[in-house]
């Protein structure tokens, strides 16, 4: 497939999802062939430059015919929202059923919605005093941060966390999961029903893989939750990447 990531900001998200499928195995399911942004000076058109990927500056983002024309001419088969601050065009949600993904920095559906960005969701967590943010990856609707959810997972909100603090053990998470879920709905083993719920699921592991497996990603966060009361609670323990991607497929059966 060809994958279309938009950006508004640094572009870190889309710095993993360009480590991710420069991978082999990823490739095989698709590849980032351009990025858009509607800030012409965005680090992520520079990362993408960078990179030798086709970028593209939108110049009226709420102009969804001719973004649709534009990715429509440029042959992309998925569209990734990687840190997009505009609402994308009806035009271009209804043109890729299914094929529009957005990632949050929060457990939607709370802490979402419209002037619902960075910093700003971290705050507001730290303030309603929830123990568990995360990050939250879904198929997009004509909605700011609404539409079904294809994946989540949880991130400890500690005593003392500053929103940068919290941002950054959340971004971290985010450069995990984006591309996990994007490779997913890429290679068909996630999609968006016609039903409106999302079906099948994420990860490399057959059923009986999974099955036969006695991991479970809970207990892992469940381990990193009971540090909320440790003196030092410096830096939430993330599996590595492989049991990371094993985990997100037992969380997500389908
Ligand atoms: C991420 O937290 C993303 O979830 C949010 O904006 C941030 C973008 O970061 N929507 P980056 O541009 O990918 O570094």
């Amino acid at each position: 497939m060809r994958i279309a990531v938009l950006a508004s900001g640094g572009g870190s998200n889309l710095g993993a999802l360009l480590t991710h499928f420069a991978r082999p195995e990823a490739a095989a399911s698709g590849a980032i062939t351009c990025v858009g942004s509607d800030k012409a000076d965005s680090g992520a058109l520079e990362r993408a430059r960078a990179h030798g990927v086709h970028s593209v500056h939108i110049g009226d983002p709420r102009d969804g015919v001719a973004m649709r024309g534009r990715l429509r001419d440029l042959g992309v088969d998925l569209i990734v929202l990687a840190g997009y601050l505009r609402l994308v065009p009806t035009e271009v949600v209804m043109a890729w059923p299914g094929r529009v993904l957005n990632i949050h920095p929060a457990l939607l559906p709370a802490f979402g919605g419209a002037g619902m960005y960075g910093l700003r969701v971290h705050s507001a967590v730290i303030a309603s005093g929830v123990l568990v943010s995360g990050a939250t990856v879904h198929f997009v609707d004509e909605h700011f941060d609404r539409g079904a959810i294809a994946a989540q997972w949880p991130v400890p909100v500690y005593a003392h966390d500053t929103a940068k603090e919290l941002a950054a053990r959340v971004l971290k998470v985010e450069h995990r999961l984006l591309p996990l879920v994007v490779e997913a709905v890429a290679s068909g083993t996630l999609s968006l029903g016609t039903d409106g719920r999302v079906h099948g699921h994420i990860g490399m592991l057959s059923e009986a893989q999974q099955q036969a497996s006695t991991r479970f990603s809970i207990s892992r966060e469940g381990g990193a939750q009971s540090q909320l009361h440790a003196a030092d609670p410096a830096e939430v323990s993330l599996p590595d990447d492989a049991a990371f991607a094993r985990d997100i497929a037992l969380l997500y059966p389908r």
